[in-house]
């Protein structure tokens, strides 16, 4: 951690990885993210789930799910619910950085469907994907990757193919890859989704500050930093940065940076791509996967895509 946040911040322009949202707090303010009006994303990819889980299921012919970067795993009962309707000896594989996460999710599943086996595997879907290889693919049916929520919209031109080729790498050729992505749409509903009239997205932003003092022992003022979120609409993606309000040092002891911001510098904090589905395929094709089936809402907002290892 301390050597990426380093590299992150000696960039420029300078930028932190998102994956450090998520502390307990940080967590939970996405959570609360997911609830807002304006963030239609969670809900969309849940109607879109609601209607198609048990035929995508179906179709893969999958026995286990491999779900990477489940977090609280809020959309996989649907997808679990599918698998244990269609499988006597069900399995379920999380893959996060969170143990905790992977524990409570694992309860949570296990309560809803007693014969779920779960067979958690902790770890950074950017390095410790090898992990997943001890969990060999069932030999009486498929398994069924999934990568949900628009988590790939982190990811950027290069990180995302990158991504894709390391499943792809693990995949045998009768399993199936499950992708949400989150759709480009009008950037009136975009701006709004990431700008919240509450300032819930603002404190999830500034968070990611109390998570570098604390985790890399470092003095940040908090208050001398101001959310900002817009749709980049050249480059089809949200940008959130936090803004330094002042002329400021920013310290972390343990991970050797001693930098001065400037009054109205930016660090980027998170990219959130927005996909159609010729980029979707693109990247997809870029990561050895090949669409099968491309299955968007009604409304354009968020859309499902089932592939194969090419
Ligand atoms: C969890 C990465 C999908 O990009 O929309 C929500 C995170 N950031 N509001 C997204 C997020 C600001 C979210 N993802």
């Amino acid at each position: 951690m301390a050597r990426e946040v380093r590299a992150g911040l000696s960039r420029n322009p300078r930028a932190i990885s998102p994956k450090y949202f998520y502390d307990a707090i940080g967590s939970d303010l996405f959570d609360a993210i997911c609830e807002l009006p304006d963030y239609y994303v969670t809900r969309s990819e849940r109607a879109l789930l609601e209607e198609h889980a048990d035929s995508i299921v179906g179709l893969a012919g999958a026995r286990a799910l491999v779900e990477i970067g489940s977090g609280m795993a809020r959309k996989t009962s649907l997808l679990t619910k599918a698998l244990c309707d269609r499988n006597a000896s069900p399995i379920y594989i999380p893959f996060d950085i969170a143990p905790e996460a992977i524990d409570a999710s694992a309860r949570a599943l296990l309560d809803l469907h007693p014969r779920l086996r779960v067979r958690g595997v902790v770890g950074d879907f950017g390095r410790d994907f090898g992990r997943l290889a001890v969990h060999a693919p069932p030999a009486d049916g498929t398994r069924l990757f999934a990568f949900l929520g628009s988590t790939i919209g982190n990811l950027d031109e290069e990180a995302a193919p990158a991504l894709l080729r390391s499943v792809a790498d693990i995949m045998v050729p009768a399993d199936r890859f499950l992708l949400g992505i989150d759709l480009v749409k009008n950037s009136r509903i975009l701006n709004a989704a990431y700008n919240d009239s509450q300032g819930v997205t603002a404190a999830f932003n500034k968070n990611v500050l109390r998570v570098l003092s604390r985790e890399l022992d470092g003095e940040i003022d908090e208050a001398a930093f101001e959310h900002l979120a817009f749709y980049n609409e050249p480059l089809q993606r949200i940008e959130m940065h936090l803004v330094s309000t002042r002329a400021q040092p920013l310290t972390l002891r343990a991970a050797d940076v001693r930098i001065d911001l400037g009054g109205g510098e930016r660090i980027l904090t998170e990219i959130s791509r927005k996909f159609t589905r010729a980029s979707a395929e693109r990247t997809l094709i870029g990561g050895g996967m090949e669409l099968l089936e491309w299955i968007p809402d009604a409304q354009g907002m968020f859309a499902l895509c089932v592939a194969k290892k090419a």
